[in-house]
């Protein structure tokens, strides 16, 4: 099996850039993923025992690798451990960077497991074209990024965050294993570096294939040293864990197993993703209530009808509506979710009001996200961030 594919698609997507029309299919054909099926679904729930998660239930976390694998361990009593990270690029994260957070927290619930967190400062600083910040900066990002993180209700006898400027002593060794496992070459193959890319450059992706191996966390996880590893991650993510699934069996460990999830719209639409660097596309978490209504109403791109006339004739189109899909990324009810769709596809529904239906969804979510995060402490921090013993 081939692990590197470097086949051109028509859209660009790759850890630092999506762009143009994503065909989601292609893209699983492509990287060579799985589609996750009724029957994966299906068993999710039976070793849950409870509903599955609407990003379940909706396709947002579509494509995997080994997850059957994984969840037949766990069936034969092997726990995993859940590993996903953030590169620390500003302040607050919006709500595209919430996805595999929010997803994290419920498989860490459901199945009761460990997780890792992974704040890649050093990912940030090497590729940031911004030199008026400095390496400090991406590390005090990383800390406040944290508090967002934890405030999405995840376990902290379970977690464990780490800032990669922090930790990078103990996973060395495991570095030093990837980096002479992989080429100059296959490095360039995979993520596109070129010549004049800075060395630090192409020396990462070793870093943020480390803890997809469990003997990086000898303090969390003790003398097991090959736990099977599951990681939740958007989809531009996977070049990374293609090599490290690639080098795993090189170095006597396991392959870690992915799911993979949709991008999330920028507000001026479908087929963009969500970026940090452009205020005005992105709904923050820590954004007012005002500032949300006022983003949803003035930014977000509208599949409606040209003219209230040509609406009620026409209808709106679900498949472009920025309002509609946030909706289907953060309305529970399925029932609900379905009428607002088939009331705005007729034209029953106005453009107006499927956005104040978002904005009456979304609101109340910073709402307890912001009050959750101001509980989280300093001290708090700290503590996530110690390396210890994590409860299995
Ligand atoms: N590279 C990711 C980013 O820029 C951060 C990251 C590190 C990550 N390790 C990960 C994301 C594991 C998902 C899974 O945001």
């Amino acid at each position: 099996m081939n692990d590197f594919p470097v086949d051109q698609v028509d859209s660009v997507v790759t850890p630092w850039n999506v762009s143009g029309v994503v065909d989601y299919d292609k893209l699983i054909e492509q990287f060579g993923s799985q589609k996750i099926d009724p029957q994966l679904l299906k068993k999710f729930e039976s070793l849950t025992g409870r509903p599955l998660h609407p990003f379940l239930r909706r396709g947002i976390f579509f494509s995997h690798r080994d997850l059957q694998e994984i969840l037949q361990l766990y069936e034969n009593g092997t726990k995993f451990y859940l590993y996903t990270g953030r590169g620390p690029s500003s302040d607050a994260l919006h709500l595209g960077h919430m996805i595999p957070f929010l997803f994290t927290q419920y498989l860490q619930e459901a199945f009761q497991v460990p997780c890792v967190i992974q704040l890649t400062d050093d990912e940030k600083f090497l590729f940031s074209k911004d030199n008026s910040k400095k390496l400090e900066d991406y590390q005090r990002l990383g800390w406040e990024n944290a508090k967002d993180i934890l405030a999405v209700g995840l376990d902290c006898e379970r977690t464990f965050i780490f800032r990669d400027t922090d930790y990078i002593g103990t996973m060395y060794p495991n570095i030093l294993k990837i980096q002479k496992a992989v080429t100059y070459n296959q490095a360039r193959a995979i993520f596109g570096f070129d010549d004049s890319d800075n060395i630090g450059k192409h020396g990462f992706p070793a870093v943020q294939a480390a803890p997809s191996f469990s003997s990086s966390f000898p303090q969390l996880f003790g003398p097991q040293n090959n736990l099977p590893c599951l990681i939740p991650c958007a989809i531009d993510q996977d070049p990374y864990f293609r090599m490290t699934r690639d080098v795993a069996p090189k170095l006597g460990y396991r392959k870690p197993a992915l799911i993979h999830s949709k991008f999330f719209p920028a507000l001026q639409g479908e087929n963009t993703k969500m970026s940090a660097s452009m205020a005005h596309t992105a709904i923050y978490v820590s954004d007012s209530a005002k500032q949300l209504k006022t983003k949803v109403n003035k930014y977000a791109f509208s599949g409606g009808g040209a003219t209230i006339e040509e609406h009620k004739k026409y209808g709106g189109n679900c498949d472009i509506d920025v309002a509609y899909k946030y909706l289907s990324f953060f309305l529970e009810d399925d029932e609900q979710l379905e009428k607002i769709r088939q009331e705005y596809s007729s034209g029953k529904m106005l453009t107006g009001e499927i956005k104040a239906k978002l904005i009456q969804v979304l609101q109340p979510f910073l709402e307890q996200h912001q009050q959750r995060r101001s509980q989280v402490t300093d001290e708090m921090i700290r503590k996530v961030m110690t390396p210890r013993k994590l409860s299995f």
